[in-house]
């Protein structure tokens, strides 16, 4: 036989030399939730393994990620001062922004902050938008998040990310940072983010669920593929730097398609929904988590991301040093 594909799977090195998928732990983002008040870190019952931190106690989680390995945290905010236009979201003193302040402070340019750029979680009714007419006004909302994601630049976050899934935002968001001289900040924006039940855990932990209707007159409708392909090419005709495809499991058919379609980096972002199948199924010892975790990453690269957001990020960092993915 000339052709057996086996030679290539005979002992690790030499699976290992020839894998078609590299990885390194400079492509994880690993996400943080932080909330008002002081000396808090409490655990979170919906997604096991994951904390809230308060401004003043989110460094010692940012020290046990560098120490695995990751280096790059996207922010939450979590509040209770809630109002109809989301306003503690662009507070100059809202959590997100006194987190952003604490770490920079404390890091510098050893971590990057991405800031998640939302009205969803200041909301009192937990839309991603304005409210008018009992509808969610897309226009008027694009003024909020835009002031919302320039008080994150002005606190000093590295990269924003508008999640909102409003039409236009990116164009807001890119005008309002270059006038007030942030322009060599980066957008990434949530630009094929599907309306899912993956995101349930989340929103527990958050408190940002809706409290009227769902979330399908802005997020994607799942059946639609080719809809991402113009939503992701419409964000990079904004000024996106960077597209996300988001969440990343059920989705990996769009993540391939997008990174054939774009010329610039694709992240994927693997949910609460996503963890906390996982974390569920190993709790009554139907998978191993270990593999199952590493497994499931390496599927959202090879289907075509270039950065992941995980809430296994450290675990993955680990798992790429030892060489048993990547
Ligand atoms: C805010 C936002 C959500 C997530 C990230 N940003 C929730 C939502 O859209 O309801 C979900 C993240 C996760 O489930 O891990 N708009």
């Amino acid at each position: 036989m000339d052709i057996r594909p086996r030679r290539l799977r005979e002992n690790n090195l030499i699976r290992r030399i020839s894998r078609e998928t590299r990885l390194s732990p400079d492509s994880l983002v690993l996400p943080f939730f932080v909330r008002e008040g002081s000396g808090i870190i409490e655990d979170i019952s919906s997604m096991v393994g994951q904390k809230r931190y308060s401004p003043d106690t989110i460094a010692r989680g940012v020290e046990e990620a560098l120490e695995a390995g990751v280096r790059s945290f996207m922010i939450f905010g979590i509040t209770e001062n809630k109002d109809e236009f989301g306003s503690s979201g662009f507070h100059s003193h809202g959590v997100v922004q006194e987190a952003i302040r604490t770490l920079k402070k404390q890091f510098s340019q050893d971590i990057q902050l991405i800031s998640d750029v939302c009205l969803c979680e200041y909301t009192s009714h937990g839309h991603c938008g304005i409210i008018k007419d009992q509808k969610i006004d897309n226009d008027s909302s694009l003024e909020y998040i835009a002031k919302t994601a320039l008080s994150h630049a002005i606190a000093g976050c590295d990269m924003v990310a508008p999640s909102d899934m409003m039409d236009g935002r990116v164009t807001s968001i890119r005008n309002l940072l270059d006038q007030n001289g942030f322009e060599n900040i980066p957008i990434m924006s949530y630009a094929a983010k599907y309306s899912s039940s993956f995101y349930g855990p989340f929103r527990e932990a958050v408190g940002s669920a809706p409290q009227f209707g769902d979330r399908q007159t802005y997020q994607m409708d799942y059946h639609n593929k080719k809809e991402a392909i113009k939503e992701v090419l419409l964000d990079v005709s904004e000024g996106a730097d960077i597209v996300m495809v988001k969440p990343a499991l059920s989705y990996l058919d769009v993540i391939c398609e997008v990174s054939k379609n774009v010329n610039i980096p694709v992240a994927a972002y693997s949910v609460s929904g996503e963890y906390a199948l996982i974390k569920a199924a190993a709790s009554q010892n139907l998978v191993d988590e270990y593999k199952m975790m590493c497994e499931t990453a390496v599927s959202i690269y090879r289907a075509g991301a270039n950065i992941l957001v995980s809430y296994y990020a450290k675990e993955l960092a680990q798992a790429m040093r030892r060489g048993d993915i990547g």
